[in-house]
């Protein structure tokens, strides 16, 4: 962990909110939640791009049970201070893979739930056995519809980055997650890039 405890992205303060160490320890966690209900099948883990890579590269080492491994990426349409409910999604496998299976979509945050409510939308019609959620963090203030399976922790509705979450693409590569800082959050916005 760097003893700075702030970073600068773009030209916006962010403050550490979790370090490296914290976050290991809600990943091994969340993955010996996962184990214990799946242990006797083998899940196809849904990594949703690009910011989940990070986690869903940690969680799944953790894990360490047989799985398949694949990617989506979900995009949000339009204004990028917030999501506009518009989600396009790429899927970057043989949907037939899914029929019948059970179905861990990671994710890294979830804010208003409308790009994770269209993710399950979309998996769903390929008629998965069922389709769990995993999220590093959700913000419950922002959150509305049906809630994830496994939540790494509730934070407040802020603006984050690191560990895979970007600003403007900025960011992903931090080891710490940070938060925009008190004195800019006036100004927040969120990238969608994934
Ligand atoms: P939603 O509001 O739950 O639909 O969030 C949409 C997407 O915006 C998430 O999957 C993230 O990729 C991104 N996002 C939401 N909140 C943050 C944040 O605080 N930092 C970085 N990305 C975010
Ligand atoms: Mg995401």
């Amino acid at each position: 962990m760097s003893t700075d405890p702030f970073v600068v992205v773009h030209g916006k303060r962010f403050k550490r909110l979790l370090s490296a160490e914290e976050i290991q320890g809600i990943v091994r966690q969340l993955a010996h939640q996962i184990v214990q209900r799946h242990r006797s099948e083998e899940l196809v883990c849904v990594v949703i791009l690009k910011g989940a890579f990070m986690f869903a590269n940690d969680l799944i080492r953790a894990m360490n049970i047989p799985c398949e491994i694949t990617f989506l990426r979900a995009q949000s349409y339009g204004a990028h201070m917030y999501s506009s409910g518009k989600v396009h999604i790429e899927f970057f496998t043989n949907h037939q893979r899914l029929q019948d299976r059970p179905v861990l979509i990671i994710e890294d945050i979830v804010d208003s739930g409308l790009t994770l409510q269209a993710i399950r939308d979309y998996l769903a019609q390929y008629r998965p056995k069922s389709i769990e959620t995993v999220t590093l963090l959700l913000k419950p203030d922002t959150f509305q519809g049906t809630p994830p399976e496994y939540v790494g922790k509730a934070i407040a509705p802020l603006f984050v980055i690191g560990y895979g979450m970007d600003y403007n693409e900025g960011g992903r590569y931090l080891q710490d997650i940070y938060v925009l800082d008190s004195e800019t959050a006036g100004t927040q916005s969120t990238s969608n890039n994934g």
